[in-house]
């Protein structure tokens, strides 16, 4: 299984199967409100919108729907929390990694049932939100939790009779705005550095997946965090999304979702205040195998980095570049993988793909698929939807791609594996370069040279050899051109929350 964001529980003793987790038989939706000072609030506007679940289409429940009003009642409590001598300011900062630990703690405790509702929400196989999605927010939490009484400033040399020195500060109120496809995860990713380096925030959750976000709410008044530090506005990116880019209070905001509307965001925060922007954008990731490599791994890889998570990945490997030698071979073997691939319930241990997130991006993603056919592309498997099953579609090959075809160029974020075919290193250097975007790329290669070449030559914030979608907490993560501006995780993502400040200090210079 892929991992973003780690592995699988360590420390399994080796030969016997541990028993496999389990959904939540019967579920109760407790959380739905709108969460501001560590109340649960109903919307200014007295309206509502449903959340559904794309595997069966019905309705789980309906969220209070927020609003520019219940933004500005957020960012109020978000801004009167991060007031000088307010708890949460005087807090030390061992205290503030203590309670992000406590929040790991908790949702440890309640894994099963986090996993649950992402996967109602969003479709994706249980086990898939258990061990990735779950295991990735746990360990971005505690890793963050750890930094937090470590963000040190620096002593300046100058000279003698002057000291010098600065200060890493949190920068203020931080807004989140996050996507319908690892919902918890991506709000981690912005919510725990943003906390260990002692800001408050305002999140919005995808309209498509607010219910684990909202429970993440109920968590972090468990664990007592002061009133105000983070506070959830479920609603809509027009509304909600817009209200946060551009409020004057709000210094700092993080967007994961589309690069038009990352363009709108950045738009929107230069015309407030110039609040900090950073942006996780799409990506056209490529993913290189060369004849040397060990073919097994690179078609395993190269499935799992495309297919993974109903291919809704930003960093999902959909343009393959395969050298000429073992193109033929390694379509064959991608074909029989994807033919096999349990496309089902997402309840079911043995499913590997669940549905598309809603109509529009099943719609999008069938006219991709079409627009692959009508210009050449060769369809070797799938293509279409799976009759009478909602929004669920065939994992699909094509091979026989060139770079000027749609589906060679256009973010499908659906279960379309495009495969290429290139002929020298230079060559595919340049294709893979080509695009606007600049997320991640893959290399599968035995070669130390080729490899090292290439992880120099890629305009890619990540670069995979042998591998894919290894992503850890303690590395950053990000993308080079449109795919993005600025880090999330590692250390990197620690100067996107604090602010810099130089105290120079003049000593009585009378004394020798
Ligand atoms: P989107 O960019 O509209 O949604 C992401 C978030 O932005 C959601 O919370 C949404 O409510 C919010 N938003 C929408 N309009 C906004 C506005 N004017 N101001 C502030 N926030 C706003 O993406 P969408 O429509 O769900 O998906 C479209 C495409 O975007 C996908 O097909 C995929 O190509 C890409 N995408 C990329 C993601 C990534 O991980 N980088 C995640 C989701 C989508
Ligand atoms: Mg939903």
């Amino acid at each position: 299984m892929a991992t973003p964001n780690g592995a699988r529980d360590p420390g399994q003793p080796a030969g016997k199967a541990p028993a496999l987790p389990r959904p939540l038989r019967s579920l109760e939706v407790k959380f739905t409100q709108i969460f501001i000072n560590n109340e649960w609030h109903k919307s200014e506007s007295g309206k509502k919108f449903a959340t559904y679940n794309p595997t069966t289409l019905e309705k789980i429940c309906e969220v209070e729907e927020g609003d520019k009003a219940d933004v500005d009642k957020a960012v109020a409590a978000a801004h009167e929390a991060f007031q000088r001598g307010s708890p949460w300011r005087r807090l030390d900062a061992l205290s503030r990694g203590y309670l992000l630990h406590q929040l790991a703690d908790l949702v440890e405790r309640d894994r099963a049932l986090l996993a649950t509702l992402e996967t109602l929400d969003t479709g994706k196989p249980f086990l898939h939100a258990y061990f990735v999605d779950l295991e990735g927010c746990i360990r971005t939490l505690r890793y963050f939790a750890g930094w937090a009484d470590k963000i040190q400033g620096k002593t300046i040399p100058t000279d003698d009779n002057v000291v010098c020195f600065t200060r890493h500060e949190p920068i203020g109120v931080c807004g989140a705005i996050t996507p319908w496809n690892f919902p918890l995860l991506m709000l981690v990713w912005k919510l725990a550095p943003a906390l260990c380096c002692g800001n408050t925030v305002v999140v919005k959750p995808a309209e498509q997946t607010p219910l684990t976000a909202l429970h993440l709410g109920s968590l972090i008044k468990e664990v007592g965090f002061p009133p105000g530090v983070v506070n959830i506005v479920p609603g809509f990116g027009p509304t909600v999304g817009a209200a946060i880019s551009s409020h004057p209070q709000i210094t700092k905001i993080a967007f994961t979702g589309s690069t038009e509307v990352g363009k709108l965001v950045k738009e929107a925060a230069s015309r407030s205040n110039l609040k900090r922007v950073t942006l996780e954008l799409g990506g056209k990731n490529p993913c290189i195998v060369c004849a040397d490599a060990d073919l097994d791994l690179a078609v395993q890889c190269a499935h799992q980095g495309v297919f993974f998570n109903q291919g809704q990945c930003c960093t999902a490997a959909s343009r393959v570049f395969v050298e000429e030698p073992v193109y033929p071979e390694f379509v064959r073997r991608s074909v029989e993988y994807a033919q096999k691939r349990p496309v089902g319930d997402p309840f079911d241990a043995k499913t590997e793909q669940g549905p598309q997130i809603d109509q529009k991006q099943f719609d999008k993603i069938l006219q991709l698929i079409e627009s692959g056919r009508k210009e050449g592309a060769k369809l070797e498997c799938g293509g279409s939807a799976i009759e009478d099953r909602g929004l669920f579609i065939k994992p699909t090959v094509f091979s026989e791609v060139t770079d000027s075809m749609r589906i060679a160029k256009e973010e499908i974020f659906g279960p379309v594996q495009p495969i290429m075919k290139f002929k020298d290193l230079e060559e595919v250097i340049r294709r893979a370069n080509s695009l606007e975007y600049g997320l991640t790329a893959a290399v599968f290669t035995r070669s130390l040279d080729k490899a090292l070449k290439l992880a120099a030559a890629l305009d890619s914030g990540t670069v995979w050899i042998n591998c894919y979608n290894t992503i850890y907490a303690q590395a950053p993560f990000g993308g080079f051109k449109m795919s993005g501006n600025g880090r999330e995780l590692g250390e990197y993502a620690l100067s996107e929350y604090t602010e810099v400040k130089t105290v120079t200090i003049k000593l009585d210079d009378k004394s020798p």
